[in-house]
């Protein structure tokens, strides 16, 4: 199969992303090699209102989009003279539905204007390969037979919307084994945060505080640990938090930050790992907006490293959201033949 230009496009929460990239080798050793992956953050605009306001964020998006696609076209023009595609993916959803509307039709456009065709695109697929991805410039070098040796998987897709545990027997066909139950992983961390008068977003502020703090000053509990399903619950550890704080007034805020990371990282981690004894996994994934999460990605790899599974996990530059990944994930569902409507769909699955 020949090798795809892709452009790609992520406008599904608070972050506007356009990437170029080029993907190759079929679904048995798929490569891909970032041309450029331009990202336009609004995070300054939501801060005021300590998370995400969609309406703001359609605002932003329709204001970004053509701004990062001049530049986009700019910096291609000064380097290969024109820019050219043979493809555009755009994330269908899961996301904010006004925010997800402004990328489907800013691609519709753009499809019509150069006469290429637009697919739709999972986001949480987008996060789920990401660990496929080099950054800007480097051809990824996973081959046929690292991906063929990789399986069977387990994936922890954690990010601010979602907690996923996924099994994977190939690149193509997977299972979910579980998910949160009520808030995802990222949005504990930034409610917590919330707590801690941080701002938003939570997880990197947490994380900051977090290496002042001692881990085991405060024992937080570990919601549904024990629990035989897969499933994940935060919403008791983030209640468990506000009590703290307001029956310890005094309490070292880094203390707070250090524990409740902790127990969130334990809670991550066990989960994962029992999924992959009982799934014999060979590898574990770790992806979406809380694998930055330096901590978590030290604790899963030592974890990993110990049962004898290779851990995968994105390079810095895609943990968050980035348009890179969509065209990942874009040339992924092209290969498995898979078809997301050119809708916004808010609540898409993976
Ligand atoms: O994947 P992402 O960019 O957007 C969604 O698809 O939701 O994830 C954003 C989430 C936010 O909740 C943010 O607080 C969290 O990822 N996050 C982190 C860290 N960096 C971002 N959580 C923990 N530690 C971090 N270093
Ligand atoms: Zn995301």
């Amino acid at each position: 199969m020949k090798a795809l230009k892709i452009l790609a496009i992520e406008t599904s929460c608070d972050e506007t992303g356009i990437a170029l990239l080029e993907a190759s080798g079929g679904m048995a050793a798929p490569k891909f090699k970032v041309i450029e992956n331009l990202v336009a953050s609004q995070v300054k605009v939501h801060i005021p209102f300590g998370g995400v306001v969609p309406s703001l964020a359609k605002r932003e998006h329709l204001k970004n989009l053509p701004v990062l696609f001049k530049k986009l076209e700019d910096k291609i023009m000064t380097r290969s003279g024109r820019l050219s595609f043979d493809l555009i993916a755009v994330t269908a959803g899961p996301g904010l539905e006004p925010a997800l509307w402004t990328g489907i039709e800013f691609a519709k456009q753009l499809g019509k204007q150069y006469k290429k065709p637009v697919v739709g695109v999972n986001h949480l697929e987008g996060h789920l390969y990401s660990f496929l991805l080099k950054k800007p410039g480097i051809m990824s070098a996973l081959g046929a037979r690292k991906i063929k040796n990789m399986f069977p998987a387990v994936a922890l897709i954690v990010s601010g919307g979602h907690t996923i545990l996924l099994k994977l027997d190939s690149l193509a066909k997977w299972r979910r084994l579980g998910e949160t139950r009520d808030d995802a992983a990222g949005e504990a961390f930034d409610k917590v945060a919330r707590l801690l008068d941080l701002p938003y977003p939570g997880g990197p502020e947490i994380e900051k505080l977090a290496k002042k703090g001692d881990p085991a000053a405060i024992p937080f509990p570990r919601p549904m640990i024990h629990d035989k399903s897969y499933d994940f619950s935060f919403s008791g550890l983030k209640t468990a938090v506000l009590y703290y704080i307001r029956d310890n007034p005094a309490a070292k805020k880094a203390d707070v930050a250090a524990s409740f990371q902790e127990a969130a990282i334990d809670l991550l981690v066990t989960k994962t790992m029992r999924a992959a004894r009982e799934a014999s996994a060979r590898s574990i994934l770790l992806s979406g907006g809380v694998a930055a999460n330096r901590a978590l990605r030290a604790r899963l790899k030592a974890a990993a490293k110990k049962t004898g599974c290779a851990f995968l996990v994105p390079d810095m530059t895609y943990n968050l959201d980035n348009a890179a990944m969509i065209g990942g994930a874009g040339y992924m569902a092209t290969l498995r033949k898979k078809r997301y409507p050119l809708k916004a769909s808010g609540e898409m699955n993976i």
